[in-house]
């Protein structure tokens, strides 16, 4: 096994996109980030020095920081942000990651832009992929850009009590493409040799908005998401959403005359909303002495495809080898359903820009997390009193047609709170999230820290408990940190409490988390010392 080092200054850097020139905040410089490399099981150290003007923390999304929540990041969770002027050191040990995850900032919105992929290799001296060894790998990050500050963004949601504004393009490995003025010359290109095999390592690091993307002409196959090896599955176009991660293997197979571009644009499951209607592009050419002859565009589904959404993401399993064996917990200890629903609290006067003069606001059982002023993790571990609250329903207050028109207006305004899930360790749960029609029918991003889950089903319309198991998928189901709950309809997990420690739960809709669509699960330690959290490391910033 074996230990990295990496250094990540945290800096401000003037980018120019779609012909503006503004200050980002940077890792290093670089937008997109640098990409970090492991192998399973390895030990990467990094040094975060925060050399901006706004605060900032680091978050490694997928990697399951076992006993050690510490070095997971999200800010006011497990811990005070990095100020100005100020660094910390993470501790990242790997272990059963194997794939791609990636790295973010966790604090306000700052991950717009300061985000990297993070490739795990296979273990060494392992067996490898498994999968036959491509000829290179290529990391492409989606992305979302706006013209102005995107703390002003947020800061403008925040203010007005309305919807943020929609980002002005979405990005490919930093570049909005050639259907964007000033943007044809920096284009991401791919070059490619006719009969090789290539693997995309894709994330989506995009703030509000999942995305399609697709190769004209090539069909991509999926063999990994979110850090887990699936059965290999070929489409001609994915769905990712924020958060997540595919690994697709690419076969250089056209011919090399030809111009074949990349795209991507949202899922907008509710164009009331309003959305960024946009496509970013790159472009893939094959290696030839020859001038490229004909350009081709891929198809992507209608921005509102609900089924081609669900379509593809019900045809990912888990590679369930005997190298790469599931484990699906098959009974239940723990039952929850979280709703996941868009409210809206009154305004003096009605001031605010949200509807009807209200400002929105978000909730999972219609608890609208509101962060606390010290992080959980410190309260939890030293026991300090008044910080959050325990008692995070195992349910929603009342049972009723979610995914209906006539929605109990009693639920519009949610409770307030910080409130947590306290869990004992090793017992198996299972999670339906439930979206609701209140505000607005959306689909939502599910994330869980510190755990991976097995989703079994997903289904439209009301989660059924007498039939909705009959779906179930307990053979191979895909190992994922992020679900995407469909537009008016459920997911289920399941997963095991084996990791004791306190872990975010949210929407990976930036927005969304914002709003309070949160919430924090406690695992509690187990009886023996490595069934345990790890102590704090020394110099943990304050708040
Ligand atoms: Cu990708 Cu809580 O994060
Ligand atoms: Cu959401």
């Amino acid at each position: 096994l074996s230990v990295s080092k990496a250094y990540l200054p945290i800096k401000e850097a003037p980018y120019t996109r779609l012909c503006q020139t503004k200050n980002i905040l940077t890792a290093n410089g670089e937008y997109p980030g640098p990409t970090l490399y492991a192998h399973a099981g390895d030990t990467v150290i990094v040094e975060v020095v925060n050399r901006a003007k706004s605060n900032i923390t680091l978050h490694w999304h997928g990697v399951k920081q076992r006993r050690n929540p510490w070095s997971d990041g999200p800010v006011y969770i497990t811990q005070c942000p990095i100020k100005p002027g100020s660094s910390q050191t993470y501790t990242i040990v790997l272990s059963d990651e194997e794939g791609t995850v990636w790295w973010h900032a966790h604090n306000d919105w700052a991950r717009a832009t300061v985000h990297g992929a993070f490739i795990v290799y296979p273990r060494r001296h392992g067996k490898g992929y498994p999968f036959l060894k491509p000829h290179k790998e290529i990391p492409i990050i989606l992305g979302e850009w706006w013209k102005s500050d995107v703390s002003k963004v947020l800061e403008e949601m925040v203010r007005t009590g309305d919807s943020p504004n929609v980002s002005d393009a979405f990005t490919i490995n930093g570049q909005p493409g050639r259907f964007y003025p000033c943007s044809e010359e920096g284009m991401f290109e791919v070059m490619v040799k006719r009969g090789m095999r290539y693997l995309l390592r894709l994330v989506n690091a995009a703030m509000n908005d999942e995305l399609f993307f697709a190769i004209a002409q090539h069909r991509l196959t999926v063999v990994g998401s979110d850090g887990s090896y699936t059965k290999p599955y070929t489409s001609d176009y994915i769905t990712i959403a924020p958060g997540q991660t595919m690994d697709l293997l690419l076969e250089a197979n056209r011919p090399s005359d030809g111009l074949y571009y990349m795209a991507t644009k949202a899922y907008s499951s509710n164009s009331v909303v309003g959305y960024d209607n946009t496509t970013a592009t790159a472009v893939i050419k094959y290696s030839t002495k020859r001038a490229p002859l004909k350009a081709y565009f891929p198809f992507l589904p209608a921005f509102n495809d609900t089924d081609a959404v669900v379509n593809f993401s019900k045809g990912l399993r888990s590679l369930a080898s005997a190298d790469h064996p599931v484990d699906v917990p098959l009974r239940v200890d723990h039952r929850m359903v979280i709703t996941l629903s868009i409210n809206e609290f009154p305004c003096a006067n009605n001031s605010c820009q949200g509807p009807n003069g209200s400002r929105l606001a978000a909730s999972l059982n219609n608890i609208s997390f509101v962060d606390p002023s010290v992080d959980v993790l410190g309260a939890y571990y030293s026991s300090i009193k008044g910080v959050f609250k325990k008692g995070f329903p195992n349910k929603p207050p009342l049972v009723f047609n979610f995914t209906g028109d006539d929605l109990p207006l009693s639920l519009l305004q949610p409770k307030k709170g910080t409130k947590v899930k306290v869990l004992r360790y090793n017992r198996t749960v299972e999670m339906v999230f439930q979206g609701t029609n209140l505000v607005a029918p959306l689909n939502h991003p599910m994330h869980l820290h510190g755990h991976s889950f097995y989703v079994v089903g997903y289904g439209r319309g009301n989660y059924d408990k007498k039939t909705a198991h009959r779906g179930f998928n307990l053979v191979d189901p895909p190992y994922m940190n992020t679900v995407g709950v469909p537009r008016g309809g459920w997911a289920a997990i399941r997963f095991r409490t084996d990791n004791p420690g306190v872990w975010f739960m949210h929407c990976h809709f930036d927005r969304h988390t914002t709003w309070g669509m949160d919430t924090v699960l406690i695992v509690k330690n187990g009886k023996r010392r490595a069934d345990q959290m790890l102590p704090p490391p020394a110099n943990r910033p304050s708040c």
